[in-house]
């Protein structure tokens, strides 16, 4: 899950002791996690399906990970990502932040404390727990912030999108095809991003959504990047290339066409500023031929 291991060392860095609570059974656990064997190293404490004998939506597992805590359940935060998890996390009586991994998040409503977008929205301190300390202040007076992420890097030839973004918006974006990036999408929590792009052999800043525009509700995910350049044609079927480095917020919904364009603009404006300052500036270099 994007952003997981930045959650964790930063946990273990400040001594907050955690663990992990899955009903896959031991043997799958190691399948699951090949490649990953340092995150599982860094747990406290690993309890899974086989060491219960009743499975989530039982509170059993999470009630038996915080005895191995040496914590009472209600004062346990459990992230969860299923509703299973949640109710199961929930009926023990832990804190519960839901992270859903399917695209219906109202189901994960009723047993969680607050249903996020992804782990880079996670306010720590809001459950008692050392707040995160690795946001960059914009700086320009205003509360906006980028969260530098592992850069990724995309290409491919750009794709049409619903049309919205140059008719109703004002906002042309140079969208990619989603399913040969299933990777590096699957690295990337959904949410708004900064960056470079390049195309016809020249780099720019850019802006670029992930997701499923809560605004028009899509059924379809996609990577609608606006590269921040007046161009004097289309592109369509030309090869683009992005970075992306920092993460702004969520993919939020809005009351009005007029807000969501506005918040556009918003996070234009914090490319603009941020991607000339390190750590961001040199990722530039990454998309020189
Ligand atoms: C920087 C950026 C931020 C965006 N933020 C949101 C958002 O918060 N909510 C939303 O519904 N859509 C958001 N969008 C997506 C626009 O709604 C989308 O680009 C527009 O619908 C055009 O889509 P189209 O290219 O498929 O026609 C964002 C797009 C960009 C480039």
């Amino acid at each position: 899950m994007p952003g997981a291991r930045r959650l964790l060392e930063h946990l273990r860095a400040r001594g907050v002791p955690f663990g992990l609570a899955t009903s896959t059974p031991a043997t799958y656990l190691k399948e699951k996690m090949r490649g990953h064997e340092d995150v599982l190293a860094m747990m406290d404490c690993v309890v899974t399906g086989c060491m219960v004998n009743r499975g989530k939506p039982d509170p059993e597992i999470f009630v038996a990970a915080s005895a191995k805590l040496g914590a009472e359940a209600s004062a346990c935060v459990v992230l969860e990502d299923t509703p299973v998890g949640c109710e199961a996390a929930r009926r023990a009586g832990c804190k519960t932040i839901a992270i859903p991994s399917i695209r219906d998040r109202k189901c994960f409503e009723a047993w969680s404390d607050v249903v996020l977008h992804s782990l880079y929205d996670l306010e720590l301190e809001k459950f008692g727990l050392p707040a995160f300390d690795d946001w960059l202040p914009v700086g320009d007076g205003s509360a906006d912030r980028v969260l530098p992420v592992p850069t990724i890097e995309m290409r491919g030839p750009v794709v049409k999108g619903f049309g919205r973004g140059s008719t109703q918006l004002g906002i042309p974006t140079a969208n990619l095809d989603i399913v040969p990036l299933k990777h590096q999408v699957d690295s990337l929590a959904p949410g708004i991003y900064l960056g470079f792009a390049s195309i016809r052999g020249e780099t720019h800043k850019m802006v670029m959504s992930i997701g499923w525009n809560p605004y028009f509700d899509n059924s379809k995910k996609t990577i609608e990047p606006w590269l921040l350049h007046e161009f004097e044609s289309d592109f369509y079927g030309e090869e683009l290339s992005l970075v992306v480095v920092g993460y702004i917020r969520p993919e939020a919904d809005f009351t009005t066409l007029e807000a969501l364009v506005e918040r556009i603009h918003r996070d234009a404006e914090v490319a603009r500023v941020v991607l000339e300052r390190e750590p961001f500036v040199g990722k530039r270099q990454m998309l020189m031929p």
